[in-house]
């Protein structure tokens, strides 16, 4: 029989095969991929003996409901979706590493006195609306009316998604009110470079750094290329390329501000038009949410002036500000103990990238575990966890589980 291990890495090298693609592996909020995905991690949980639920939004969960099925649950999980070309780690590890621990824990014939539910969110990292988190922000209450009606490349609205390309059969509700769980607790890779530089396995999250998205189009006109002399044109690529230099200006300037622009489009894209409008999305982070509101707002001061200059107009569309998350001190402590008890480490390190449990703490305790990944890459076809720190995070997981049981309920 395969141990929890090796059952880890053969779920983690079989999701990365379930792809929207041919050519890399991308799955989407409603994608044809991320519902077979889903499915995939359905039959997992109901292979541990799991009660299995979805959502029409495209969220699982399985709950293993241990000797005492009505004391508060505690809460593993992480995403299914991914992003463009990306890795095979990201989001599913948290999932895959929750599946093993319990695995290890039903092979050593341990039963926790509290239900334990695995989600795997649909969305969290906003692919295709270019809005996070939208599995999560749905079992913590309805999406509200500005996500539903944010739109995709397509035209799609969110709502139309759900209605047109939900996941109806057999679906359920998955809700989490305030005080109902003891916490969400979530494995990832690093996505830097600080445990490798450390020679370390796996570390604690203290806090989950804010971020604002937006969606910015510049529109001049459209002109012939050959025959409109230069002074006379309203590029608006040329703006947009304007605000893009001066975004990674102002990030450069302000460690540890980061600023990115990850997919422009332009109208009407033909290497003979002057460009007529151009959109394009920024991504802006900082630990700290003063700093991070204060850029934001230089940056577009700096862009409306561009703008201004070159005759452009400029429409700014904030899609979405989550603010910094400290991790809870009580549940961080907790993993940190078994952290230490199975590395020997006390590291905890600020997370840059954004994460579930942002969503998640608005209704409990949340803390995360971070597990070394190859030169700190993600978001990249070549992200990768070796078999043995993800063992050991499995083991640290497991370990964490063992702790929460009473000293007098403990075998
Ligand atoms: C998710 O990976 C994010 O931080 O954007
Ligand atoms: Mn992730
Ligand atoms: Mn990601």
């Amino acid at each position: 029989m395969p141990s929890p291990l090796q059952n880890a890495v053969a779920r983690l090298d079989q999701l990365g095969l379930v792809s929207d693609s041919p050519s890399y592996l991308v799955r989407s909020f409603l994608s044809p991929a991320n519902r077979q995905a889903a499915e995939q991690i359905l039959e997992w949980m109901a292979s541990l003996g799991m009660e299995i639920s979805h959502t029409a939004d495209g969220t699982v969960r399985g709950i293993l409901a241990g000797s005492n099925p009505t004391a508060p649950p505690l809460l593993l999980g992480s995403h299914i979706d991914t992003v463009i070309d990306a890795g095979k780690f990201d989001g599913p590890l948290g999932i895959i590493t929750a599946l093993a621990a319990l695995e290890t824990l039903q092979q050593e014939n341990t039963t926790l006195p509290f239900p334990v539910h695995i989600l795997a969110f649909s969305d969290e990292e906003g692919t295709r609306f270019q809005t996070t988190y939208l599995g999560s922000r749905g079992v913590i209450g309805a999406l509200d009316s500005a996500t539903l009606a944010t739109r995709d490349a397509g035209g799609n609205t969110v709502a139309a998604a759900i209605e047109d390309q939900g996941w109806y059969e057999e679906s359920t509700s998955i809700r989490y009110t305030k005080g109902e769980c003891r916490g969400y607790l979530e494995v990832h890779i690093e996505q830097g470079r600080v445990l490798e530089a450390a020679g370390e396995a796996a570390c604690v999250v203290s806090a989950i750094a804010g971020q604002s998205r937006l969606t910015v189009t510049l529109t001049g006109r459209a002109d012939h290329a050959g025959t409109t002399p230069m002074p006379l044109r309203r590029d608006a690529l040329a703006g947009a390329a304007e605000c893009i230099l001066a975004g990674e200006t102002l990030a450069k300037s302000k460690p540890p501000l980061v600023i990115t622009v990850g997919k422009i489009q332009i109208h009407p894209g033909a290497s003979n038009s002057v460009p007529q409008s151009a959109t394009f999305t920024i991504d802006l982070r900082h630990p700290e949410d003063v700093a991070r509101e204060q850029d934001l707002d230089d940056l577009h001061q700096t862009c409306l002036h561009i703008a201004e200059k070159r005759s452009l107009a400029l429409d700014w569309q904030p899609i979405q500000d989550n603010p910094s998350t400290r991790c809870d001190p009580a549940l961080t402590a907790s993993l940190l103990a078994s952290l230490t008890s199975i590395t020997g480490s006390q590291r905890t390190l600020a997370s840059g990238a954004g994460h579930d449990g942002v969503i998640l703490s608005k209704i409990c305790p949340i803390a995360m575990l971070f597990i070394r990944c190859r030169d700190g890459l993600s978001h990249h076809p070549d992200e990768y966890a070796t078999p043995e720190d993800i063992n050991t995070g499995i083991q640290i997981l497991t370990h964490f589980l063992k702790s929460l049981i009473p000293a007098d309920m403990s075998k």
